[in-house]
């Protein structure tokens, strides 16, 4: 293998030595493969091809301090997925097999786990997809979960730095009954032409309002907001964007710190009296804005005179990673090790 420079890798796909597949037929889920193959063969009338029967997590593995390699909440993830499932029609993934293809993977791969020094992580990208063939809309009757892994660095250049966001008005990345709650592929369809103009434009990424009244807050492409306010954490309460474990970790870390927790829709003009704003997710942790455009009304919302991070996020970015890396106690029993 040639050296790979571990600090200056992007957060993109890189070959590894293994994934590990688990098919679904005849009802059941049968044994976990481990296979060295990138590619999959499936049928023309597969319905994830057809018929977005597809699902997709991520989640993240580090090598610690320590030496160890720690992964943070599997079992969140194989809920989510289990979610999704039962929205799309597919067979749930037990937690167990979740769990135990995640490790596997892991440890097959384990020299790809970037060093600790570097800041970049091991990302885990578990994938569901309906391989049986159909041509009328029904769920397919065979299914196949494959996990793959990659080393990624930062999501939004510059890690744990502000970065600025647009509003479009222009795309909805999902219905408020629709599949906005789940990991499927369709919502990032969705959002794909929104993000380019963004990108195009200078900005990090694009930001969602809710697609009824265009009134609330709802997320960015890849990531949950969340905002700081008078010792206060609020994050919006929608029933179209994804239920992020980042967030969820960082609410009961702001409980941890003293702050209260709101979760509640949030009108986009309350983004004026926000103190601190970011975009939390797995690949993007906790990204700091500097400011949010919304061109339509010509209007700018900024959280950071500065292009500094505001104190608040700065600390809960900081237990976040200590809790990640084994070097704060894991009080929540979020994390774990990878032998
Ligand atoms: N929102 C969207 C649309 C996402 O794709 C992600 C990433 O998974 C998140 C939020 C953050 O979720 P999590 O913190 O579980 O990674
Ligand atoms: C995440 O895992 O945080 C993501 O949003 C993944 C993204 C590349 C779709």
């Amino acid at each position: 293998m040639n050296e790979i420079d571990w600090s200056n890798i992007g957060f993109g796909y890189m070959k590894t030595d293994y994934n590990v597949r688990c098919y679904y037929r005849d009802g059941k889920w049968g044994e976990i493969e481990t296979c060295s193959d990138e590619h999959i063969n499936i049928h023309m009338a597969a319905t994830c091809l057809h018929y977005g029967q597809e699902a997709f997590e991520g989640q993240k593995a580090f090598r610690c301090p320590d030496g160890k390699i720690r992964a943070f909440r599997l079992e969140e993830n194989a809920a989510r997925l289990q979610s999704t499932c039962r929205g799309i029609m597919m067979p749930e993934v037990p937690t167990d097999l979740f769990v135990e293809m995640c490790h596997r993977v892991i440890l097959l791969n384990e020299r790809f786990v970037p060093p600790y020094e570097s800041g970049a992580a091991l990302y885990i990208r578990p994938l569901l997809i309906g391989t049986g063939a159909q041509v009328g809309v029904h769920p397919a009757e065979e299914y196949l979960f494959i996990i793959f892994v990659t080393p990624v660095g930062p999501y939004f250049k510059g890690g744990f730095a502000t970065t600025n966001y647009v509003i479009t008005r222009d795309y909805d990345r999902a219905a408020p009954l629709g599949t906005g709650t789940y990991k499927v592929g369709g919502n990032y369809a969705a959002s794909l032409r929104a993000n380019m103009e963004a990108h195009a434009k200078g900005y990090s990424c694009e930001f969602y309002l809710d697609s009824k009244e265009k009134k609330y807050i709802d997320e960015c492409g890849a990531a949950n907001f969340i905002a700081i306010k008078n010792g206060t954490y609020i994050t919006p309460k929608s029933t179209s964007i994804l239920p992020s474990i980042t967030n969820k970790s960082m609410q009961q870390l702001a409980l941890d710190l003293g702050l209260k927790v709101e979760c509640r829709p949030i009108p986009v003009e309350e983004l004026d009296t926000f103190e601190e704003a970011a975009a939390c997710g797995t690949a993007a942790v906790l990204s700091p804005i500097g400011y949010i455009d919304d061109p339509a009304v010509g209007k700018r919302y900024t959280f950071s005179k500065d292009g500094q991070p505001g104190p608040i996020c700065e600390q809960l970015y900081t237990k976040f990673r200590n809790i990640q890396y084994g070097i704060e106690p894991d009080v929540h029993g979020w994390v774990s090790v990878i032998e």
